[in-house]
């Protein structure tokens, strides 16, 4: 979809290239990140596809064609671009700042207005509140959220997205990368996305690409940088607690316990109460007719009650999906310090359990330090 062949920029008045010789393929549909320090060419990697920076020489193809043969505002038109420093119009509001190509491709007003909160939803900034605010009025991480909103605004095929998330807080950030994900994995659009954070490379990467002074230094899927790193450099740069960042890359359903012991509302009491104590358990997860999580409930809610098990049923606060990242998920469990967590599915339906224990094993192995060798996982976390 997108290539680059010996791709190089030497900046007037300068004689180090910003960008050596690189080549490059990043496939239709698939996130490729660029990341590396401060100044290693990323910026500069990125702007030389949607000719927004000339090559000094080298060719850059989208989709077989070499992008010079292509007019450049035609090209741009289908090459979403959320840069660095945001750059929204200062003097427009939200709105316009966002409508500004769909209103170029003559769109109609209805379909501009729904399109404009439908990308206000997706960024999770309220229409109603944020529509007529102008930028100045607006936080840093925000402002960025409307950037990538008017990158996305006519659903481009491609999109450049230069360190779109950098603004945002990391609780926010993570929200973001979720719900950017998700709907990343019904659009699939091709991207370059740049990162200066390992984390956010290894989790939004199909693809990661690493540069150093402006040469590409490995190429490859998260997993490989993190389990081959090619010599000392990118060992560095991804970091000594690669072990631990590997759980970017692992899905609850990898860790999960998968058909959890359950009851379903609609059972006596005191047969529930009897089974829980024969199988010394204190607790039990709560199902509607539809195998939907109604909630759970404990050895001492059901004590010399009767009725069906539905009365005494108290909601679940907190579940993960089966899809959600790992790592996530346990965070989730340290910060509300629970022992365990419930994954549904999107209709509430009862997929497994996690617990610290299953955690605990998919951490402690699936890296062997001394072989250097990656386990194998299967569902229910047993490790091959
Ligand atoms: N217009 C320019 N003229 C001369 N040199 C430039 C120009 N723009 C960028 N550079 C230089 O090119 C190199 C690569 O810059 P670039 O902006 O691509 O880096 P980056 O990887 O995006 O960095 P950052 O992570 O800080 O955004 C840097 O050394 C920079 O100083
Ligand atoms: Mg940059």
């Amino acid at each position: 979809m997108i290539r680059l062949e010996k791709v190089t920029k030497i900046y007037p008045g300068t004689n180090v290239p910003a960008v050596n010789d690189v080549d490059l393929e990043v496939q239709k549909g698939e996130i490729c990140v660029l990341i590396g320090s401060s100044g290693c060419g990323k910026t500069t990697l990125m702007r030389m596809i949607n000719r927004l920076i000339p090559i000094t020489s080298g060719t850059i193809y989208i989709d077989d064609q070499n992008i010079l043969d292509i007019d450049p505002i035609e090209l741009r038109r289908h090459i979403g671009y959320a840069i660095q420093q945001i750059g929204l119009f200062p003097h427009m509001t939200v709105y316009d700042n966002i409508a500004t190509v769909p209103r170029l491709l003559k769109w109609e007003k209805k379909r501009i207005d729904e399109r404009v909160d439908e990308l206000l939803n997706l960024v999770q900034l309220e229409p109603a509140q944020f529509r007529h605010r102008y930028p100045r009025e607006l936080s840093g991480g925000q402002a960025q959220r409307i950037g990538v909103a008017r990158a996305m605004a006519t659903d481009p095929p491609v999109m450049l997205m230069d360190e779109p998330f950098g603004a945002i807080d990391p609780i926010n950030r993570e929200v973001l990368q979720d719900e950017f994900l998700k709907i990343q994995s019904q659009i699939k659009k091709t991207i370059v996305f740049i990162t200066h954070d390992i984390h956010e490379a290894i989790k939004m990467g199909d693809r990661i690409t690493l540069l150093d002074a402006g040469r590409l230094v490995q190429f490859g899927t998260p997993e490989e940088l993190l389990t081959n790193p090619k010599n000392q450099f990118v060992k560095d740069f991804v970091g000594a607690d690669r072990a631990l960042k590997r759980l970017d890359l692992l899905k609850v359903r990898d860790a999960m316990l998968e058909n959890p012991v359950h009851c379903h509302e609609s059972d006596d009491v005191a047969s529930v109460a009897q089974a829980m104590r024969e199988k010394g358990l204190n607790f039990l997860l709560v199902n509607d007719p539809r195998d939907r999580l109604k909630g759970y409930v404990t050895l001492r809610d059901l004590y010399d009650q009767s009725g069906k098990v539905g009365d005494f049923t108290k909601p679940m606060t907190l579940t993960v999906r089966p899809e959600q990242n790992l790592k996530d998920a346990l965070s989730k469990m340290l910060t509300f310090d629970i022992g365990i967590v419930v994954a549904v599915d999107n209709d509430g339906k009862l997929m497994g359990v996690l617990n610290t224990m299953t955690l605990a094993q998919v951490v402690g192995q699936t890296y062997d330090e001394h072989g250097g060798r990656w386990g194998k996982i299967t569902a229910g976390g047993k490790i091959l």
